[in-house]
């Protein structure tokens, strides 16, 4: 069922990877979610979605992208219709095909986070209001990109030529996927930090030497922060390991404390998707470097402008006025 009055051809508003956005639409979604920031945080009503109505889908655990989107929608003044594996009949083995057939009539736009990677892009291709990937299995995550590029560019004042170094379970962690890829597109200078054991994909690291950046793999943590401008840290994926104890043999590699910044920049910052388990230590939240609660709440003006462009409604110039 087609949205009546949406603007935008089919499958142009979908967003499944971060290959669905040029840089220049990248820069324009984020002017838009700053713009965006006195809705976000309730100090002006800006109904610019009233009406519109939201499927939210989640296949998978969820806190902050979930409700996220969700104040993003209301205070936008739409609505939202929420599905979750449990309590629907997901759990009497209806398929996520049918599935969908049901969100496309309910609402105006789909937000998807599903265990199978492919998942996204498959629900996309099987209706026509936009899909939106809120994480596909170990694929990627691209509106956690863009609010933690929103947060870079908060913090720095641009996206060009940083020093990042990403931490952690770069092989199943999805945000680091879509995260590394955007940020070589702006030139950024990547340190991979992992265990051997779960190293960024080498597609994926081909991919982003192939922006012709300088990608560094490493196993060491210490000795990247001094040079770097943003540490993006990462949980282990415990629920993606095939086996226990392999996970065993990784869990808490690295934990970062307060003294461990001793030697950074002034104006590093340090990132995290969130949830965290015990890679960064609750010493370094007072530190002037820590970002991660400051990322999270950007999840709402960079979905509100997400939201606003998918449906094809334009964010003001001025913003409640
Ligand atoms: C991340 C995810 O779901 O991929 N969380 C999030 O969306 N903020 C990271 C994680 O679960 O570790």
């Amino acid at each position: 069922m087609a949205a009546l009055g949406f603007v935008g051809g089919e499958g142009m508003s979908d967003l499944i990877t971060m290959d669905d956005l040029s840089n220049d639409e990248i820069l324009e979604i984020l002017d838009a979610a700053e713009r965006l920031l006195p809705v976000a945080n309730g100090d002006v009503y800006a109904p610019l979605l009233q009406g519109k109505v939201l499927g939210n889908l989640f296949f998978e655990n969820s806190t902050r992208t979930r409700m996220s989107f969700e104040s993003a929608m209301k205070r936008l003044g739409g609505e939202v219709v929420n599905l979750s594996s449990v309590g629907s009949s997901v759990a009497k083995g209806e398929t996520l095909y049918d599935t969908m057939q049901m969100v496309d009539g309910y609402s105006d736009i789909a937000v998807i986070r599903h265990p199978r990677q492919g998942a996204a892009q498959y629900s996309a291709d099987a209706i026509e209001i936009p899909v939106l990937n809120a994480g596909d299995g170990a694929g990627n995550h691209p509106t956690q990109t863009m609010l933690d590029l929103f947060t870079i560019r908060q913090a720095h004042g641009t996206l060009e030529g940083l020093n990042v170094v990403l931490v952690g379970d770069l092989r199943y962690g999805r945000t680091t996927h879509s995260l590394s890829h955007a940020l070589v597109r702006f030139g950024a200078k990547l340190t991979l930090v992992s265990p051997e054991s779960l190293r960024m994909p080498t597609e994926i690291v081909g991919d982003l030497q192939s922006h012709g950046s300088d990608v560094v793999e490493s196993e060491n943590l210490a000795g990247a922060i001094a040079d770097a401008d943003v540490i993006y840290m990462t949980r282990i994926q415990k629920e993606r390991f095939p086996d226990e104890d392999e996970y065993a043999k990784v869990a808490g590699i690295y934990k970062m404390t307060a003294d461990d910044l001793a030697v950074a920049k002034a104006g590093m910052i340090v990132m995290h998707p969130l949830p965290r388990v015990d890679e960064i230590d609750p010493s370094v939240d007072s530190t002037q470097h820590a970002r991660y609660f400051q990322q999270a709440f950007n999840g709402v003006p960079t979905r509100m402008a997400l939201l606003c462009r998918s449906l094809g409604v334009e964010v003001p110039k001025e913003v409640g006025e």
